[in-house]
């Protein structure tokens, strides 16, 4: 109890250098996903990435998407480091006449649950308001009912459906829900 009530307050008074200090000294008091950091992703993360990506989808992107996706102009492609400098998450959006697409987001299993999906989405809706984007737009299977969760409780809405356009079991197919969030 004491450990906890401490460990909230130490999340209210520190800046980001001491938070770096108490994640050596007492790595068991600070939130982990409060430490971690994004940056833009290398093509030398690319092993990392498809590892996570492959724990996350059973149609999981080949290389060769993430390598054209590395060299469009309005992608950006970022990953989520913890302070061992692993990256644990990684997300693709595409920028285009004022409209930003999310079309990939992954969270490391072991990393789930615990706000990080929550936390890149913030990063990603912020990147999209500075760069004049009116909207952020994404699709998602029904089925993932985490993700349409996430994506709800942030204020994503339902704009509409894509039938039949994912791969599902047996040869079947599974339509896309359509989401949409507004930046102005
Ligand atoms: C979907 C995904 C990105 C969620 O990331 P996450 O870090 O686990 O999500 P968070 O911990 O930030 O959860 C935030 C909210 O999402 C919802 N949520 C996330 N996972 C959930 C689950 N498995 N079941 C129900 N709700 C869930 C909850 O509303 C949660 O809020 P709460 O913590 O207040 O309950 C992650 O599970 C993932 O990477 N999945 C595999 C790849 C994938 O499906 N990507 C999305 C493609 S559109």
């Amino acid at each position: 109890m004491i450990k906890k009530v401490l460990t909230q307050l130490k999340g209210l008074v520190t800046y980001d250098a001491d938070r770096e200090f108490y994640a050596k000294v007492f790595p068991d008091t600070l939130d982990p996903v409060a430490l971690m950091r994004f940056r833009k992703m290398r093509k030398t993360d690319l092993p990392r990435v498809l590892d996570i990506e492959g724990q996350g989808y059973n149609y999981p992107w080949k290389v060769g998407i993430f390598h054209d996706c590395l060299k469009a102009a309005h992608y950006d492609c970022w990953v989520c480091e913890n302070t061992e400098d692993e990256i644990m998450a990684f997300c693709i959006v595409s920028t285009a006449v004022g409209e930003a697409t999310v079309l990939n987001l992954c969270i490391d299993p072991v990393m789930r649950k615990q706000g990080l999906g929550r936390k890149f989405m913030e990063h990603i809706i912020e990147s999209a308001r500075a760069k004049k984007a009116e909207s952020v737009f994404l699709e998602v299977r029904p089925s993932n009912t985490g993700a349409v969760a996430l994506y709800t409780s942030m204020g994503f809405n339902e704009i509409g459906i894509r039938p039949g356009y994912y791969k599902a079991e047996n040869g079947t197919r599974e339509d896309a829900l359509m989401m949409a969030y507004t930046l102005i």
